[in-house]
């Protein structure tokens, strides 16, 4: 099993998106596992796009971050980054394939509705950053596991 860490994004929680976005979640099968919402210091937000630190978008892309709520989840499932990143889309929603969150939901490259984690060693500095306290995630056992995966096949 795979954490990841999903932000929905000002955008999303101005536009009332929330409940659709984490429905298509919890509907493929992913497990919730932890969640907040709170307006993030941009100290905050600088570190988490760190990587992006020298591109032209990027103080645009943290003031618009620190605007307003984000609500941070953390998803759990077999493949779940990968699986979560084909959920997401296109990073420019006006390209992204109809039935995926920005493809179905949004317009724009910067206001693109949510960020996830785009592989496993950025999943698990992201997790750190955004869950750094362990009692923020809960581990729990869905009790249609069984039904959402073929336990002999897929998760012995
Ligand atoms: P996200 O997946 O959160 O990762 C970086 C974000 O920067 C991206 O989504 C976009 O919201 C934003 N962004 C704005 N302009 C660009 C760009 N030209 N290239 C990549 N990301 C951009």
């Amino acid at each position: 099993m795979e954490r990841t860490l999903v932000l929905m994004k000002p955008d999303a929680v101005q536009r009332g998106l929330v409940g659709n976005i984490l429905a298509r979640f919890e509907q493929k099968g992913l497990q919730l596992v932890g969640l907040k919402m709170r307006t993030f210091p941009r100290a905050h937000l600088e570190t988490h796009y760190e990587v992006h630190k020298e591109r032209p978008f990027f103080a645009n892309l943290v003031d618009f971050m620190s605007s307003g709520p984000v609500v941070a989840i953390c998803l759990e499932g077999k493949d779940a980054i990968a699986v979560v990143r084909r959920l997401v889309g296109k990073t420019n929603a006006r390209e992204a394939e109809p039935g995926t969150i920005r493809g179905d939901l949004g317009m724009s490259f910067s206001n693109n509705l949510v960020h996830a984690s785009d592989g496993a060693d950025t999943a698990k500095s992201e997790l750190a950053l955004w869950f750094g306290d362990a009692a923020e995630l809960s581990d729990w056992e869905p009790a249609n596991l069984g039904w959402t995966y073929n336990v002999a096949e897929e998760l012995s």
